[in-house]
């Protein structure tokens, strides 16, 4: 199985090809530091600059995840474009490849974010509801998942994996809360009652090779625990697997000041159900949050 990925370099990129090679599968990734891709992704991984650099050379699968970070700066005019540039020009850059050739991969793996859905309050999300309140975010989802499903045209199985906040002991989202937590700093955000679908970087990974190697799974997939909980649910229990008080409050009007339409972000979010992996027979191995923190605080 020969895998070309795109943002294979990221926190879960990288995972997934150290996963992969272990199966003896050969990957390539298409980088902007093709250099340093064996290093990060592993040795026998290989970087390429430009998708022509591969020929007509056959390729099995596409794993599209490239995307400048989405909640590191303000969204200015400026970042925005690069956000989009990032994830919807580089995925038409990938289409218009994959049409020039005779041969085609048989699926298109490509990323995308709860956050497709908006901040749903309440609501529970499954992958036949519709977007509830709209954002920059949910639009740079909803034009990403578009542009992927052009492959479809092209006679490839797509899948759309929705990723939740994606724990892990070395990078993500909780590595920007490790140090306020471990100085006894952390706590809810805003009215801590926003739902926080989150999944562990081990099941995030083992359910993207589970939708590559099911050949009838296609279409959207939230990739989220089973059991999502609520903001101020998880600074409790993250404080809990760190031994650390978690009572700070976070402020929504000094969010909303700092981060201006970021904050929302932090401020909303998605009580989304992973309906179609379960009903495909996936097992997360972390179901509950707490047992995933346990997991991950030593590494911390
Ligand atoms: N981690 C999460 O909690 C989470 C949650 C929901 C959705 N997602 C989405 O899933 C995807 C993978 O997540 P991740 O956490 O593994 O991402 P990541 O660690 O931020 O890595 C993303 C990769 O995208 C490439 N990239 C970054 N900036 C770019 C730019 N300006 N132009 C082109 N490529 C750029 C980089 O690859 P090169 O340097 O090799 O070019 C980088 O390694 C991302 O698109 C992310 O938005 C992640």
């Amino acid at each position: 199985m020969h895998i070309l990925l795109t943002g294979g370099t990221g926190l879960i990129g990288r995972h997934l090809c150290r996963f992969w090679q272990d199966k003896g599968y050969r990957l390539t990734v298409w980088s902007r530091r093709p250099a340093q891709v064996a290093q990060v992704c592993g040795a026998g991984v290989r970087g390429i600059a430009r998708l022509d650099e591969l020929g007509e050379e056959p390729v099995d699968a596409v794993v599209n995840l490239a995307g400048a970070p989405i909640a590191d700066r303000h969204w200015t005019s400026h970042r925005r474009a690069l956000l989009w540039a990032s994830r919807i020009t580089l995925t038409e850059q990938l289409i218009a490849w994959l049409q020039g050739r005779q041969q085609r991969p048989a699926v298109l793996i490509s990323g995308s974010a709860v956050g497709w859905y908006g901040d749903g309050g309440e609501r529970e999300l499954t992958e036949l509801s519709q977007p509830v309140k709209e954002d920059f975010a949910s639009q740079l989802c909803i034009a990403w998942e578009e542009t992927a499903l052009r492959a479809e045209a092209l006679g490839m199985r797509v899948v759309l994996v929705r990723t939740g906040l994606v724990l892990a002991a070395e990078g993500g989202f909780l590595s920007r809360l490790r140090l306020p937590f471990k100085l006894g700093l952390g706590g809810p955000i805003g009215s801590g009652r926003q739902w926080m679908p989150w999944v562990h970087l081990d099941d995030q990974i083992a359910l993207i090779d589970f939708l590559l190697q099911r050949e009838d799974a296609s279409g959207p997939y939230n990739a989220c625990a089973p059991e999502p909980v609520r903001n101020r649910e998880f600074a409790r229990r993250l404080g809990r697997a760190l031994h650390r008080p978690a009572f700070m409050p976070l402020p929504a009007l000094v969010l909303r000041a700092g981060l201006g339409e970021l904050s929302v972000l932090l401020l909303g979010g998605q009580r989304a159900r992973p309906v179609r992996l379960l009903a495909a027979g996936f097992t997360f191995r972390y179901n509950d949050v707490q047992s995933a923190l346990d997991d991950l605080s030593a590494r911390l």
